[in-house]
């Protein structure tokens, strides 16, 4: 939620900053902007409301300045708008701020030092920057030693990256709770709140911790803590592949995404395989899943979606009974834990603010805990005892497709590796099905012009929609309600099918699309009476079955696969659908309103 970026070298800033903001886009979208500053202490600051092609269109060309710092923002305090937009400047214009997160205590801080002062903006952020200035106008501190004044009096989250005209080779930088990253170059160094944002100009970071101060100029990279301490830290090579940031021929992210999935699942398969060809994994992470007595998986969004699939998975093969929490709520209604738990953290970003909450309280308690995601060194798997990478290179669409699938694969690797730890499974059948599965997907997204059709006989009109499902395909119903609703802006909702007639069938209209999911054998005849139930109120209903439980007239059967599996496939035509709805209606498939893809924010 909300990107920065900082430059201090030789280039030329503007470009560097742009290109970096760019690429953290997905974190939000509301308004962009840039500060460059020269040797001669003369600043310049462009702001724009939107997106950074907007931004790009305002910044002066002809500016020459070879530092800076940039922001994308996704609104929290105050609307999407100019005056909202970062950078923010002291009334002096001497400091210039870029700031993602949220300070909690903002009208405290403003009440105690700025009294009634009108701010320039609506923002939190402000506030930090006003309290900078009046440290080292008021106050006579030097620069570093009001921003850490500063920082010492926010409560909440943040990254910061703060310059000063009067010291012109320097960036300083901050942060609690909000990722950010140095990256060391010769004879410059960079900020980001991921190292995407900066990977063309270097592959080497250091991670700033949770309240640690950086002073960032041409030649050093200097951490400290609040008390002074310096302190020394490796930098680490960023394995990313530039070439995985770019969407090739392909008109959005998210077709591409899609299109990887058969892909990934082959990856995963060869990550998770040992010398003998035989699924593994680390046998600590085994051992401690062994001793515990209950398994609680943490997530929000589609990442839990995936968690209700990873449930059944661990429940069927390891006979540990599991629990699926949403975790903004979890974290502050924390049902009674059994004696022996153990957490399951599932987040692509692994950086999600609601979900690390969780983490640090349980991290507080003892318990141990497992980070499944997509970004290595990132905050929860830094911060769990364990990781299991999901392996499916950076996702940039907003909406999650492959991350889905490859943290059920996932989790199926792990279920079975732990079952025939347990003596419950004797021969794994995981490897040959996953693969199964990875062909079935090709299949589907070989044939996704039919699909296609279907969107536009479908979804092209409608106001809302429902997909519905029992047992497994209940799960994915939910993820497909999200995915269509997310991109497409259709109020689409996922539903066991057995529970509309309690209730909300009164919502069924003369052309309502109804969408089912019949993938499991022994509750296959009563979704369909579900369905019929709908269609005799006016539904226009589709089915989504498998081979072998498919009827005539079923619009999409897909391939047979290992039952346990069937939302790795059965996923896909409905990411299809949605993509293709969003397509038609005219949005932008990849950055949806309103949302972002990293939700650094609770
Ligand atoms: C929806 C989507 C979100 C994320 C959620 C959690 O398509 O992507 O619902 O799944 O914000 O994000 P992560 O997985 O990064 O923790």
């Amino acid at each position: 939620m909300c990107g920065i970026v900082g430059y201090i070298g030789k280039k030329d800033a503007k470009d560097i900053l742009l290109h970096g903001l760019e690429k953290l886009e997905y974190r939000g979208y509301d308004s962009a902007g840039i500060y460059v500053q020269n040797k001669a202490q003369e600043g310049h600051l462009f702001k724009e409301k939107g997106r950074i092609a907007a931004l790009r269109e305002k910044v002066d060309a002809s500016v020459e300045a070879t530092a800076g710092i940039g922001h994308t923002r996704w609104a929290t305090h105050g609307a999407p708008s100019v005056r909202n937009a970062h950078p923010h400047q002291s009334f002096s214009e001497r400091f210039t701020i870029v700031h993602n997160g949220v300070i909690e205590n903002y009208q405290e801080v403003k009440d105690a030092y700025l009294g009634d002062i009108e701010l320039k903006s609506d923002t939190d952020t402000e506030i930090i920057v006003q309290l900078i200035a009046w440290f080292v106008e008021e106050e006579g501190l030097s620069p570093i030693d009001a921003f850490k004044k500063a920082i010492v009096a926010l409560e909440g989250s943040y990254a910061i990256a703060l310059m000063d005209t009067e010291n012109p080779d320097v960036i300083y930088a901050a942060k609690n709770k909000s990722p950010l990253l140095l990256g060391k170059g010769d004879s410059f160094n960079v900020i980001c709140s991921d190292a995407m944002a900066m990977i063309k100009e270097t592959d080497q970071f250091v991670e700033l911790m949770d309240k640690e101060v950086a002073t960032v100029t041409r030649e050093s990279l200097v951490i400290e803590n609040f008390s002074g301490d310096i302190i020394d830290r490796e930098a680490y090579t960023a394995e990313i592949d530039s070439d995985d940031l770019e969407k090739g021929t392909y008109p959005y992210y998210m077709l591409k995404e899609i299109d990887e999935q058969p892909a990934v699942m082959r990856k995963l398969l060869l990550k998770y395989q040992d010398e003998n060809g035989k699924l593994t994994v680390d046998q600590e992470i085994v051992d401690t899943m062994l001793e515990s007595d209950r398994i609680y998986i943490i997530a929000a969004g589609t990442s839990y979606h995936a968690g209700l699939v990873g449930k059944q998975l661990i429940e069927s093969m390891t006979h540990i009974p599991t629990e699926v929490h949403v975790s903004s709520e979890f974290g502050y209604h924390t049902p009674l834990l059994s004696e022996k738990p153990f957490f399951i953290f599932i987040s692509q970003s692994g950086e999600t603010a609601d979900s690390r909450q969780v983490l640090v309280k349980t991290n507080a308690l003892g318990h141990p805990s497992l980070t499944v995601t997509n970004v290595a060194g990132s905050t929860l798997s830094r911060e769990s005892n364990f990781t299991l990478l999901l392996n499916a290179g950076p996702e940039i669409a907003v909406a999650s497709t492959k991350a889905y699938t490859a943290q059920i694969a996932v989790l199926a690797i792990l279920s079975e590796v732990v079952g025939m730890s347990k003596g419950l499974i004797k021969k794994g059948t995981m490897l040959h099905d996953i693969g199964i599965v990875a062909n079935a997907m090709q299949a589907i997204v070989d044939d996704k012009e039919k699909i296609e059709e279907l969107a536009s006989e479908y979804l092209s009109i409608s106001r809302n929609a429902f997909y519905i499902g029992r047992g497994m395909d209940y799960h994915v119903a939910l993820e497909a309600a999200l995915k269509l609703k997310e991109i497409s802006y259709i109020q689409t909702e996922g539903f066991a099918a057995g529970e509309l007639k309690h209730g909300t069938i009164a919502l069924i209209e003369e052309g309502t699309p109804v969408i089912a999911l019949v993938t499991e054998k022994g509750v296959a005849g009563h979704t369909r009476g579900n369905l019929q139930e709908t269609q005799a109120r006016g539904a226009h209903t589709m089915v989504i079955s498998m081979d072998g439980l498919n009827r005539p007239g079923d619009q999409i059967v897909i391939p047979h696969v290992n039952p346990l599996l069937s939302a790795l496939v059965s996923v896909i035509p409905t990411q299809l659908l949605s993509y293709y709805c969003s397509l038609h209606r005219g949005n932008d498939v990849d950055k949806p309103r309103n949302l972002a893809k990293s939700v650094t924010v609770e």
